[in-house]
């Protein structure tokens, strides 16, 4: 490979994956790997095989599914799951073992408990045990930036001389400064035997904030691979964001002298649906992706864009993807117009989902002027968020106003068949929807945000409902969409509380065959939205 290749190795179905509340399922999982496929990445980390039935699963399908990249799968250094992670990874044309072990002070003494003899050997172990399934062997020295530099050298020639193909210097928590970060790749590349003959990776969260500088430091010091996610998504303040990293590398090319495989043209798409998909939205001002990204205020600014673009713009907002105009459709657009649009958003539904998209395309078109390209995006995504879920919503009636006491309705449907109904109060018309709900399915969680925002524009746009919650210690989202706030406030509940459903089913004698009755007894939660 030529020495100006930058390998992108997209990690947001791994790491990304573990940013709170951003799980994902299976067929969620499955489209985002097909648009990081089409936006052109190496390597796609499908997951960590031992993690779970539900990463083996999404690891496996991607393997079977997505042809082009590279697919990766996460191992600890350890036979359980090596072979797991092979399991998982042998069905895709190019597979990937990715195995990690911590080699910092810190790891070594508090969490491993074992020495530095036993940490080269583990490590030693792990990658031949790994290379005994598929050349293509990526090695971590978990943790690497806070790790004594003498003896990171020596594991890592000793993980290369098993059998490394890709060695990957994780600043695993964000410690690093650029100068530093570079340093040490300096050192690995003058003292390592045999580093030369695999690829540098770097892998840095952005703990604080320097996840992309230190990456591109290390750039400049020979690293050619970088791992990174799409919106920077990962464990606590992610990870190194790819569309930054990629439009650095390409917009300072005469600095970095790099080039990638990557279609820029697919970044902001593909932001966007990772977005809608972990309902995890990114800031207005964050570069590239963010809706500031490209917007001139001050009144210098805008002259200075109306006589040259480039005295304000280092990028042109088309070579991200940003569309110019938003393309509308309306109730006598036809299927064709609607396949094509779908696909140019970067969505991969195959005959089924496009007809359930089309139905409800035309039932918004009938209620609804103009169909803008989010709310083809919110179809689509309802589409592919529609897993069997255990809950689904029937129908619910809400009252509210000054002097009467807010109250909810809520019928739903169980995935044994059977419907459930009750009622609530609460503060509000929402607060006793959700109430309700929780009642109705014997999970209660505490709410942590809620938010409605249009969706387009104008009277009859469309509402969506963002839900995050916490359940039993974790975080949960959900997302709802609708002409009707309240509803797609119920909607967005509803998934959240399937989500939950999925990890702790709630107990059976919570659930209730159809009741209906409104009184003002307290649900379980405290949660309040009004
Ligand atoms: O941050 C980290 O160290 C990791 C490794 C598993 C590569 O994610
Ligand atoms: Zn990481």
């Amino acid at each position: 490979m030529s020495d100006d290749r930058l390998i992108i190795f997209d990690t947001t179905l791994r790491d990304g994956e573990q940013s709170p509340g951003a799980s994902m399922n299976l067929a969620e999982k499955i489209e985002i790997a097909h648009a990081l496929r089409e936006l052109g990445v190496d390597v796609i980390e499908a997951g960590f095989p031992i993690a779970s039935p539900g990463d083996f699963e999404a690891v496996q399908a991607v393997a079977r599914q997505v042809n082009g990249p590279i697919i990766c799968g996460l191992a600890r250094c350890n036979p359980v799951d090596i072979d797991r992670a092979w399991e998982a990874l042998r069905d895709a044309s190019r597979p990937r073992i990715h195995v990690f072990l911590a080699t910092s002070a810190i790891h070594r003494e508090f969490k491993l408990k074992m020495d530095k003899d036993e940490i080269i050997q583990r490590a030693v172990e792990g990658v031949s045990r790994a290379k005994g399934y598929c050349d293509d062997i990526e090695f971590s020295p978990e943790d690497a930036a806070r790790t004594e530099l003498d003896f990171l050298a020596e594991v890592v020639e000793r993980a290369l001389a098993a059998g490394t193909t890709t060695l990957n210097i994780p600043d695993t928590v964000g410690y690093a400064v650029p100068s530093q970060y570079a340093a040490a790749i300096r050192h690995l590349k003058k003292t390592v035997r045999g580093i030369d003959d695999v690829v540098i990776s770097v892998h840095c969260h952005n703990d604080l904030g320097l996840a992309v500088a230190n990456s591109l430091t290390a750039l400049k010091e020979g690293a050619r691979q970088v791992e990174c996610t799409i919106n920077g998504l990962g464990e606590r303040a992610g990870n190194c964001a790819l569309e930054e990293v990629v439009m650095a590398a390409k917009t300072r090319g005469d600095f970095f002298g790099l080039r990638t495989t990557i279609n820029t043209k697919r970044l902001h798409p593909t932001s966007r649906l990772v977005a809608h998909v972990t309902g995890i939205q990114v800031q207005r001002n964050k570069a590239i992706v963010g809706l500031n990204a490209f917007a001139h205020e001050a009144g210098i600014h805008q002259d200075g864009m109306l006589k040259e673009r480039r005295t304000y713009e280092i990028m042109n907002p088309e070579d991200v993807g940003l569309p110019k105009t938003q393309l509308v459709l309306g109730k006598h657009s036809g299927r064709h117009a609607l396949r094509q649009r779908v696909r140019d958003l970067g969505y991969h539904l195959d005959d089924e989902q496009l007809r359930k998209v089309f139905d409800s395309f035309k039932a918004l078109a009938d209620r609804k002027k103009v169909v803008y390209d989010a709310d083809i995006e919110a179809l689509a995504e309802a589409v592919i968020h529609d897993s069997p879920a255990l809950w689904t919503l029937e129908s619910f009636h809400t009252s509210a106003g000054t002097g009467t006491l807010p109250m909810a309705g809520v019928a739903l449907r169980h995935a044994d068949g059977n419907r459930y109904e009750d009622a609530a109060l609460g503060d509000g018309p929402v607060d006793a929807l959700f109430k309700t709900i929780e009642r109705i399915t014997g999970i209660s969680v505490q709410l942590r945000d809620y938010q409605v925002r249009s969706v387009t524009v104008g009277e009859d746009a469309q509402g969506e409902a963002s839900i995050e919650a916490e359940a039993n210690g974790r975080t949960y989202r959900g997302r709802g969409i609708s002409t009707d706030i309240i509803e797609a406030s119920a909607l967005a509940f509803i998934q959240m509380i399937n989500r939950v459903a999925m990890r702790f089913p709630a107990r059976e004698d919570k659930m209730r065959p159809e009741t209906a009755r409104a009184d003002d007894s307290q649900p379980t939660s405290s949660a309040a939205a009004s």
